[in-house]
């Protein structure tokens, strides 16, 4: 008797631990545009009405096909600090969701395919641990917009994680532990505008073809606060930047091709670390170039061209702030 006991209850433990949705209940709120929220206790997580948003309440240790049923299309789907471990590849096939959460919780590694053909505009990984994109995790999503995919402990940006993404104008990497930028790095790169936030890494090297089969104009680059000793120029030449950021660096040297004049950048924002033969070359590199230096360190009776203050905020992107009022403005609620 009791041998059939226990071997019942390991057989219970070893279903519940592969498939931990089957077998038990997950609560979740769901809102519908009114805004009206409702608990909901079911085995998958479903809708049968329309819904909005769904804010998933409870610990849901892996994401895998099967675990959605919605019969209408969803604005936002929410898994944060849900104990989530693992998203399985394809997990979100057939389901219409636009706004994607998954945040705060103990996920490594975003897999092939987990993210493909899908209706996505928005995808926040943020907080979770990740330490490996693999190829093509991203891969036609033809509508999405931003992945936002920062305090991670990503070591290497996987430029092949990201296949077919024709609307892609964000891409936020901040504070993990990228620690150089590679030949083609940003292949992926391709629209106007694009906005590439890479700050508070450890990036000591950037290779001069990073943007090498980019065509994107208009990029905004952030590496603030990298271990960047020097940097080569020839990274911009034949792409238009409206902005690169290089504060908190310590670079020293300015390397490559100071006459070749194929590229733009609208403002320069970086520091003095520069001796003062560099500093006087990266001065009247910008003349040349006609791009504004915003140089709190530098010395202003140096400078001709000083900085004009610059109006737009950066490191947070528009949609996300859009974005962040209408959920946060659902959380606020329920
Ligand atoms: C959901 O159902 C489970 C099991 O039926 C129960 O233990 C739990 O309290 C329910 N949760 C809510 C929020 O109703
Ligand atoms: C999904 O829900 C619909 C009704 O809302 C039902 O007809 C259908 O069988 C469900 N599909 C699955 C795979 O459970
Ligand atoms: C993630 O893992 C850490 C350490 O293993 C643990 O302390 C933490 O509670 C986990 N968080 C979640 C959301 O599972
Ligand atoms: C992307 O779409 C193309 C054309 O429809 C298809 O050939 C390819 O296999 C798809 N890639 C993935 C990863 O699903
Ligand atoms: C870059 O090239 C792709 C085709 O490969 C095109 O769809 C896109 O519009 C181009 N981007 C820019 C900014 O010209
Ligand atoms: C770049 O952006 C500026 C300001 O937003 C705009 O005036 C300019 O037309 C843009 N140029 C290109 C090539 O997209
Ligand atoms: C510059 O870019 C254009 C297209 O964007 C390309 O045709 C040309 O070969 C590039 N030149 C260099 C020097 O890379
Ligand atoms: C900077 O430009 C000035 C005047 O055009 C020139 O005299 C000087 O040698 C240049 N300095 C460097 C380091 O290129
Ligand atoms: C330099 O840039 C300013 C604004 O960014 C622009 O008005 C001016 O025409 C540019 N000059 C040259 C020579 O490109």
């Amino acid at each position: 008797m009791f041998a059939y006991i226990m071997h019942t209850l390991i057989f219970w433990h070893i279903q519940t631990s592969f498939l931990p949705q089957a077998f038990t209940s997950i609560s979740y709120v769901t809102l519908d545009s009114e805004i009206n929220a409702k608990w909901q206790n079911e085995s998958i997580i479903l809708t049968s009405e329309p819904t909005q948003a769904i804010l998933v309440k409870d610990k849901v240790n892996k994401l895998f096909d099967g675990l959605f049923n919605l019969s209408y299309p969803l604005q936002c789907l929410w898994f944060v600090n849900t104990y989530t471990v693992e998203i399985e590849p394809d997990f979100l096939k057939g389901q219409d969701v636009y706004t994607l959460i998954v945040q705060e919780n103990n996920i490594t590694v975003i897999q092939t395919y987990t993210f493909r053909n899908l209706k996505l505009t928005f995808i926040d990984l943020s907080r979770n641990g990740i330490q490996v994109v693999e190829n093509l995790a991203f891969a036609n999503l033809s509508n999405l917009e931003v992945i936002y995919l920062a305090e991670n402990e990503l070591t290497t940006l996987n430029s092949k994680a990201f296949e077919n993404l024709p609307k892609l104008r964000e891409l936020l990497l901040m504070r993990n532990y990228i620690t150089l930028l590679g030949p083609s790095s940003f292949d992926f790169v391709k629209t106007r505008g694009f906005m590439l936030s890479i700050s508070n890494n450890r990036i000591a090297n950037i290779d001069e073809d990073t943007f090498r089969g980019s065509n994107a104009t208009n990029v905004s680059l952030f590496l603030e606060n990298n271990l960047l000793q020097q940097i080569s120029i020839n990274i911009f030449h034949n792409h238009s930047f409206l902005e690169v950021s290089l504060t908190g660096n310590k670079i020293r040297t300015l390397t490559g091709n100071l006459e070749e004049r194929n590229f733009e950048i609208g403002v320069l924002r970086i520091e003095n670390s520069f001796d003062k033969k560099s500093f006087q070359s990266l001065l009247n590199w910008t003349i040349i170039n006609n791009i504004t230096l915003d140089c709190k360190t530098c010395v202003s009776t140096n400078l001709k061209n000083l900085a004009q203050p610059v109006h737009f905020q950066k490191g947070l992107s528009v949609i996300f702030l859009i974005f962040f009022a209408i959920c946060s403005c659902w959380i606020v609620v329920t």
